[in-house]
């Protein structure tokens, strides 16, 4: 494994998909991120992608988030995680089509949860895959639970959890908005973007960030803020900036400045 520590980008639901539409994918966002991943030319990267239109309102439907109360659930349980691989398909094609050795790895297969909460992760094959030079895929998925059965497992989850257990250098995150601001940009049209935030900054504000309008089952950005806040008490840097928009995902990759916000431990 190269001597670079892991960087972890997680391309949101909300740019590679319309989360207003259905099984929506936007095709045009999904090229051109995997043309820009592929000119950052990073050694140590694990991409995890999110869900957008294709898993939420499923799993929304089937209540598969709360666990498993009873066997009609199941056939909702199984549709959330094929969407889930359709849109992660659309991924792939992209990213191999661009010359990028890009495996995917389904949660569903390597983790288990505890109350929602990731409990065991089977990293061999993860290892594997990164000593050996391939780009690791994972996405939002659905998997077992300990004490609900099954559950939703969030990709920001996913993300943080790589990130403190593999010691990544820095978490880029992909949104459909140019990073955090006082308000969501989508509803309030005077909400102001924060550049900088530090861990005690961030801490300040985090009551005040709200989820996201439409389906987002896992918290939309108040989720998002509450899983990587772990991560940057243990020093990695994360980046939140705006995957729809060209150049922003390239530029955070490559530790240029970028449009959006910036969030250290001090
Ligand atoms: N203070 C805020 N700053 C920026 N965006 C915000 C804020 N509050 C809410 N949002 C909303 O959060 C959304 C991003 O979170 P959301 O969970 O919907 O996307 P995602 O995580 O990229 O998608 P997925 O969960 O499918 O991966 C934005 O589209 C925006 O509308
Ligand atoms: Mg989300």
């Amino acid at each position: 494994m190269s001597e670079q520590k892991p960087v972890i980008l997680k391309i949101g639901g909300s740019a590679i998909t319309d989360k207003d539409g259905e099984l929506a994918a936007q095709t045009e966002v999904i090229n051109r991120l995997a043309e820009e991943i592929k000119r950052a030319d990073l050694d140590n990267l694990i991409i995890v992608h999110g869900g957008g239109s294709f898993d939420h309102p499923t799993a929304k439907q089937y209540g598969i988030r709360e666990g498993y109360k009873e066997p009609s659930q199941k056939i909702g349980f199984a549709e959330t995680h094929h969407v889930m691989t359709v849109l992660n398909g659309l991924v792939m094609d992209a990213l191999i089509w661009h010359e990028i050795p890009a495996l995917s790895l389904a949660p569903s297969c390597c983790m288990a949860t505890e109350n929602g909460r990731i409990k065991s992760f089977d990293r061999t094959t993860l290892e594997t895959m990164m000593k050996m030079g391939f780009t690791p895929v994972l996405y939002g998925d659905v998997v077992f639970d300990e004490k609900l059965g099954f559950t939703v497992l969030s990709g920001d989850q996913i993300v943080a959890y790589l990130a403190i257990k593999l010691g990544a250098g820095k978490i880029v995150i992909g949104v459909d908005t140019d990073g955090l601001f006082d308000a969501d940009p989508k509803v309030d049209a005077n909400a102001k973007p924060y550049k900088h935030l530090t861990l005690e900054e961030l801490r300040k504000i985090q009551g005040k960030i709200s989820k996201a309008e439409g389906t987002d089952v896992t918290g939309g950005m108040a989720g998002k803020i509450a899983e990587i806040i772990p991560a940057v008490e243990q020093g990695i840097p994360v980046t939140i900036t705006g995957a729809t928009k060209s150049q922003s995902i390239y530029r955070a990759l490559t530790g240029q400045s970028v449009l959006g916000t910036e969030i250290e431990k001090a």
